[in-house]
């Protein structure tokens, strides 16, 4: 199966720092966001990924291509572990690049990656700056795709007080876990909104998703949004979803994307003793000028 991650958007939450430089690029200690999402695929066995990109979103391109340049300086310098780590990188995955011309929103970027799709085949859709650890969302997808034969759609619980932030689903459950979604709703108000049941950013559409997309109009913000196409999808076809059970990251904004890098670090063996010390630290500094 091939998947697509959407890169084209603008970052502008990023800003300035995503003025020259993609937001999936930022470190996460030292791997790029985009890579974690990649790693998600390829653990579950997908290499095809088409990449929708912008113009300025070149550093990605590069990043999953070979360096010659710092392969021959790392080779030089006798820095084996590193060069390995470089050049396993440009073999991972066999990427596919398309460029969204106009960044007219998530919809109309899936929509752009479909020349690059068979036009019967079913398809993977990972956001670029959502990581989810503890659980391969994506194999889950994969096997619910295999019991159903449907549309599959990660959710996971957000407060109450955060779901105009996201895509909402109304469900029905069918088993542990399991759902079939009713409806879906951009960014509801908290008085509108039919649960607290997000959409995560992993998806795997059948092809009927195409027509939909083809026809969605521009909604909420003026951008074709990929929930309402989804919901055209819900009146012709089941739509199943799941409750990840894993951590979810969203690096795509500031909080987020903080709360991310304290994480990883503190996993890391080579850093956890040394910034969890620092961390405990500044907290104490912290309370102590608040007092
Ligand atoms: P976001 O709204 O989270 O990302 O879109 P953004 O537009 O890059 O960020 P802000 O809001 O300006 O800070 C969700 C995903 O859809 C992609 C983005 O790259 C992101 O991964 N996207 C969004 C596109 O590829 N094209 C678009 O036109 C819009």
């Amino acid at each position: 199966m091939k998947a697509i991650i959407p890169v084209a958007g603008w970052g502008s939450r990023f800003l300035p720092a995503t003025k020259a430089m993609p937001k999936e690029m930022l470190p996460v200690v030292d791997k790029p966001v985009i890579q974690y999402i990649v790693e998600e695929l390829l653990d579950a066995g997908v290499y095809d990924i088409v990449f929708v990109t912008g113009r300025h979103k070149r550093a990605i391109e590069d990043h999953f291509d070979i360096n010659p340049d710092l392969e021959q300086h790392l080779e030089k310098a006798g820095k084996k572990e590193l060069l390995e780590l470089v050049r396993n990188i440009s073999y991972l995955i066999n990427p596919i690049y398309i460029r969204q011309k106009q960044q007219l929103g998530l919809g109309h970027a899936v929509l752009t990656a479909r020349p690059a799709l068979g036009a019967e085949e079913p398809f993977l859709v990972s956001l670029g700056d959502i990581i989810i650890r503890k659980e391969n969302t994506v194999k889950r997808l994969i096997e619910l795709h295999k019991r159903f034969g449907k549309s599959v759609i990660a959710l996971f619980e957000v407060p109450r007080e955060e779901v105009s932030k996201y895509g909402i689903a109304k469900v029905k459950k069918i088993d542990e876990s399991i759902y079939l979604i009713e409806d879906i709703v951009e960014k509801p108000s908290v008085e509108e909104a039919p649960s607290n049941l997000a959409v995560v950013g992993r998806y795997l559409f059948t092809p009927s998703l195409w027509e939909k997309l083809e026809k969605t109009k521009p909604g909420k913000g003026g951008e074709i949004q990929l929930t309402d196409a989804i919901k055209a999808l819900l009146q012709e076809e089941a739509v199943y979803a799941f409750k990840v059970t894993g951590k979810v990251y969203d690096t795509g904004n500031k909080l987020g994307f903080l709360k991310t890098i304290v994480d990883f670090a503190l996993e890391r063996p080579d850093l956890s003793a040394e910034f969890m010390e620092y961390l405990q630290q500044v907290v104490k500094e912290n309370s102590k000028a608040k007092k």
